[in-house]
């Protein structure tokens, strides 16, 4: 467990919902109030997805080049490093190395020696404190905010004695904190609106209070699954009544969701069986978010790859990454309450990390995208169907696919 890092400054603590989420919290009071859910009244086509997005190399590729390059991508939650810490990350197929300095700005350099290109800094799994950034080979340093800072025998190079200004400091990544979250464009040459790329999620994430959490858990793994399998498992309901029907349903209605686009960004609001008694009582807008959170479980797919579930007292914050066409990197940090990130609650966060991770995750939504994945390329579908209340599924799909264009080879 680590401590919020102090630059991570506290947002006010917000207590009616923001528009959208009120606007959806809404939506789902009136569902369950005529007992009619809006997927039950929806015209829309059924979708179909080609079960070649989920297998093509070629689809791979140019969802590197068009999402994973050029996109800013969550690397980390902000408590996960204090002032004067660096944490090397490995989850974009790029070696990154995140600093924060003395003064608590945060920034993303390639991990990358500008001497003979050594790796700086290894992956111990957690932060590390550094006075500077050491080269383990030669021993060039450089200090947290970039710049070269000592070189042994530098009359061996031209540019000689003086440290030089810019050539040789570490290369910057377009990187800022943001909602308590560290997010990363993996690309030297990119750039990082994070306000215009949140679009109206931008103005709904500070009621969720991201920034007050704290950092307890991470874990890491590789599946053999598409990634965007993960995806669709965390964008429609109609699967947890049955996958899910010994661990999660027993809290949930049967498909009561209000979901809303945001750019590329998808927010859902998945009803609880406790809002049916609240809706009952008239359905007053919760006090706090807390309050929310015990009606309806927000989560959001944040484009393209990660996925939020904010659980009634903690979040699950999952990141996904490709590591070929048909597998996938799956990172899950577990964020908690920053008051009760302390010993005595420890064994209460072990028990649910494991419970909500192995239990439900692994057994449950992954084991669905890898038994999907072994069946794709068999020809029994050429398309995957999608139901109207997985319409959800259809808004992701057609905003990778509008963003990658034609893709050679594909049907
Ligand atoms: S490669 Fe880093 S100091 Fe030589
Ligand atoms: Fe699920």
């Amino acid at each position: 467990m680590r401590p919020a890092a102090s630059a991570a400054a506290a947002a006010p603590v917000a207590t009616a919902p923001p528009a959208a989420t009120a606007a959806m919290l809404e939506r789902v009071r009136t569902q369950i109030a005529s007992h009619r859910a809006e997927w039950q009244d929806s015209t829309v086509a059924e979708g179909r997805i080609a079960a070649q997005r989920y297998c093509a190399p070629e689809v791979w590729q140019a969802e590197l080049q068009a999402l994973f390059r050029p996109l800013p991508l969550i690397a980390a939650h902000s408590s996960e490093i204090a002032s004067g810490q660096v944490l090397a990350h490995d989850g974009y197929g790029v070696p990154l190395l995140l600093a924060r300095d003395a003064q608590g700005t945060m920034r993303c350099f390639l991990n990358v020696c500008r001497h003979r290109g050594m790796r700086l800094v290894e992956d111990s799994g957690a932060a590390q404190t550094r006075a500077s950034v050491v080269c383990p080979y030669h021993g060039w340093s450089y200090k947290l905010d970039g710049p070269l800072r000592h070189r042994l025998h530098a009359e061996a190079f031209d540019d000689g004695a003086a440290c030089p200004a810019g050539a040789r400091d570490l290369v910057l990544l377009p990187c800022a904190e943001r909602h308590g979250l560290v997010w990363v464009v993996p690309d030297p040459q990119g750039s990082l609106d994070l306000p215009a790329y949140l679009d109206g999620l931008d103005a709904e994430l500070p009621y969720l209070g991201i920034d007050r959490l704290c950092h307890f858990r991470t874990i890491e793994a590789e599946y053999p699954a598409n990634w965007k399998l993960i995806i669709d498992a965390f964008l429609e309901p109609y699967h947890i009544r049955v996958l899910h029907k010994d661990t999660i349903y027993p809290y949930f209605t049967d498909g009561i969701t209000a979901g809303e686009r945001f750019g590329p960004h998808i927010y859902s609001l998945v009803a609880r069986r406790a809002a049916q008694d609240w809706a009952a009582a008239g359905g007053e807008p919760p006090a706090t978010q807390e309050a929310l959170r015990l009606l309806a479980t927000p989560s959001q797919v944040i484009f393209p790859n990660t996925v939020t579930i904010f659980h009634p007292d903690y979040l699950s914050l999952i990141t996904l990454y490709p590591t070929g066409p048909e597998t996938l990197r799956w990172t899950h940090r577990m964020l908690i309450p920053a008051d009760k990130a302390t010993p005595d609650w420890t064994p209460h966060w072990e028990k649910t990390f494991r419970l909500i991770e192995q239990g439900v995750f692994q057994k449950e939504d992954i084991h669905c995208a890898v038994g999907i994945q072994r069946g794709l390329k068999s020809g029994a579908n050429t398309h995957l169907a999608v139901g109207r209340v997985e319409q959800a599924l259809s808004w992701f799909h057609d905003e990778v696919a509008r963003r990658l264009g034609p893709v050679a080879g594909l049907t």
